[in-house]
């Protein structure tokens, strides 16, 4: 199937501005009312990266930002896998989403070593920078410079808002858990990618 004919298939958009968890994207777009799943799934990347940061300049508690970290990207992980990727799987994009599956899963990896086991501190930093190399290059480079473009050409911002609520209800649903124990196993393949019916 096609991306322009899965797009047409989509619900009618919704627009929502309080929900909780819209604080970091208001904040990320500047405006009230925003689900476009695009900016939505931008605004977590970045939200990411700050974490990153702060870890690697030693701010704070270090297990406690790592549980963050772990339970943002563990969350983030999940609702492209469930969600996004199925919703986008077409002809145009079905090379770049089997890549980022298993990019998932090698961060996945790195990130399981993390949580578990108690490591030194030059292993910890070294992990810490694979990390952030991996998912940077994941979401940036990727994700935000070649998948991005193709959706937001193929749906219209009604359909990238329809898609950006379910999104947001799924991730917030996820973080009321704690969605990193979850990460440990999942890394033995990468997660299965089916178009949504
Ligand atoms: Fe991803
Ligand atoms: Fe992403």
């Amino acid at each position: 199937m096609e991306l322009r004919a899965l797009a047409t298939q989509a619900a009618p958009g919704l627009v929502i501005a309080n929900q909780p968890g819209m604080d970091f994207l208001r904040r990320f777009t500047g405006r009230d009312t925003t689900t476009d799943v695009l900016e939505l799934l931008e605004a977590q990347h970045t939200e990411v990266d700050m974490l990153f940061a702060q870890i690697e300049q030693g701010e704070g508690n270090r297990r406690a930002l790592l549980t963050e970290l772990a339970d943002k990207l563990a969350a983030h992980a999940a609702v492209e896998e469930k969600i996004f990727y199925p919703a986008v799987m077409a002809k145009e994009t079905n090379t770049l989403l089997h890549e980022s599956v298993e990019e998932h899963l090698a961060i996945k990896r790195v990130l399981a070593d993390l949580i578990m086991r108690d490591l030194d501190d030059d292993t910890f930093k070294a992990k810490i920078t694979v990390l952030k190399e991996q998912v940077s290059h994941h979401a940036h480079k990727e994700e935000e410079k070649k998948l991005f473009p193709l959706v937001k050409t193929a749906f219209s911002s009604d359909e990238r808002a329809a898609l950006g609520n379910e999104v947001l209800v799924m991730f917030e649903d996820l973080m009321m858990g704690a969605p990193h124990k979850s990460v440990p196993n999942e890394t033995t393949e990468a997660a299965p990618l089916e178009a949504q019916s």
